[in-house]
């Protein structure tokens, strides 16, 4: 069976929660597409040129420390660059596309990487809601952690290719108020009303 399940949407949404607690439930595979753009981020700090980094990335580059902040920056200053994303095409779609089904999150599954998903989530919530969870995670200053999410947004949702925006025929799931447990239970309802 193959069956895509796209999930899309700002910094600190709780994507990559839901993308988990989706595969587990339904036994799919699940992919963190920034982890690839986190990679490429991590070689072009430690003095790679980003295109060369994204055509050279091997499994074993997503091992690493790649959850802080000064990553996440590298990683959306990459992702804007048009080569960089299209050496990371093929391995997206050919993971969408696996046999027992996938969950893929990031900010263009939806959109580039699989149109033909059966099931797409734009996964949001207020700026100050994503940035307390993502201070709450990794810690640091809060004002800090809100300033970098704002900015990482704005430049993921303005970039000219492949741009964060919600699939016409997305479901748009706000978290602001709602419990993990309710975010959840609400994508778990979607996806198996298309099972
Ligand atoms: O975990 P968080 O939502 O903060 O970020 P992430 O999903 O790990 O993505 C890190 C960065 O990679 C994003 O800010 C985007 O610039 C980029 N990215 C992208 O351009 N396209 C994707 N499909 C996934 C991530």
């Amino acid at each position: 069976m193959q069956f895509t399940v796209a999930i899309d949407g700002p910094a600190a949404a709780g994507k990559g929660t839901i993308a988990r607690a989706l595969a587990k439930r339904f036994g799919f595979g699940v992919l963190d597409t920034g982890l690839l753009y986190r990679a490429v981020g991590a070689r072009v700090l430690a003095g790679e040129e980003a295109v060369a980094a994204a055509r050279a990335l091997r499994p074993d580059d997503l091992e690493g420390d790649l959850r802080n902040n000064a990553v996440a920056e590298a990683a959306s200053r990459v992702a804007v660059i048009p080569e960089v994303r299209a050496a990371l095409v093929d391995f997206q779609r050919a993971f969408a596309r696996r046999e027992g089904g996938a969950v893929l999150d990031g900010r263009d599954i939806g959109t580039v990487i699989c149109p033909e998903a059966e099931v797409k989530l734009y996964v949001t919530a207020s700026p100050e809601v994503r940035a307390r969870r993502r201070w709450k995670e990794l810690g640091g200053e809060y004002e800090a952690v809100l300033a970098q999410v704002l900015a990482r947004d704005k430049r993921d949702r303005e970039r000219a290719t492949a741009p964060m925006k919600p699939a016409p025929d997305a479901h748009v799931l706000d978290t602001s108020d709602m419990s993990i447990t309710e975010a959840v239970a609400e994508a778990v309802r979607l996806v198996r009303a298309r099972l």
